[in-house]
């Protein structure tokens, strides 16, 4: 699958060498969701602050039922010895990074997964990994990718936010608009009928006036 992955696709069932051993990704998921965050390279200075600032909200994850797994073009060994810098950057050396680092010394999950970044090279020449963010659902389906060039850091509250809106949107006929957050109001879907929606929000769907006279702007409270 060199050209990636698309949403509702299966996602593929790899094996990898992590800093927990080697797994088998639907193994390694079980039931729950999954978080899969790509990085250009070991003891880099960016991806160094993301996998600190995603050990520090671990357990929100956890607290939304999602098992994280970072992937870097680095071996096993290597994973091991930046961890510590990374725990250290985040106020907490000695503790252990919360989540496993694959190694894709080979790049093979890379290409696989359409991960690589063809304007950001290493010192051979050789192309690195963009920062995707997959995030994957109990069913094994691709629920969400966003993908970064290495340049650019991602922002975990973003991402912990999203999956907060995938988890509600997958349970009810809702969707989130911008900015959402939970405990915001929601936005029914346009399939549904004003009947139908009438029948599923106990706690009713205000509309809002718009020129074209279309009520298709429709918000419930969840
Ligand atoms: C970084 O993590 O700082 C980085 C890695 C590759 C290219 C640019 C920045």
């Amino acid at each position: 699958m060199p050209g990636g992955i698309l949403l509702g696709d299966v996602f593929p069932n790899f094996e990898a060498d992590t800093t927990i051993g080697r797994i088998k990704f639907h193994d390694f998921l079980g039931d729950s969701w999954g978080i899969l965050f790509s990085h250009p390279k070991d003891f880099t200075p960016v991806c160094t602050t993301e996998l600190a600032c995603a050990a520090k909200v671990s357990d929100e994850f956890k607290k939304r039922g999602v098992k994280m797994i970072a992937l870097s073009l680095d071996s096993v060994e290597d994973h091991y010895k930046w961890s510590k810098d990374v725990m250290a950057f985040g106020n907490a050396a000695g503790s252990p990074l919360p989540y496993p680092i694959i190694a894709d010394e080979k790049r093979e999950l890379s290409v696989q997964l359409g991960m690589l970044d063809p304007d950001e090279m290493d010192k051979d020449g050789m192309p690195l990994t963009a920062r995707c963010v997959f995030v994957i659902g109990p069913d094994k389906k691709l629920k969400l990718s966003i993908l970064y060039p290495a340049t650019t850091g991602r922002n975990f509250d973003e991402i912990l936010r999203v999956i907060d809106s995938l988890q509600l949107t997958a349970q009810k006929k809702v969707a989130t608009p911008v900015d959402w957050k939970p405990g915001n109001k929601v936005m029914v879907i346009p399939s549904l009928s004003d009947a139908e929606a009438a029948a599923l929000f106990p706690n009713g769907v205000t509309t809002t006036e718009l020129p074209s006279g279309k009520k298709y702007l429709r918000y419930t409270q969840i």
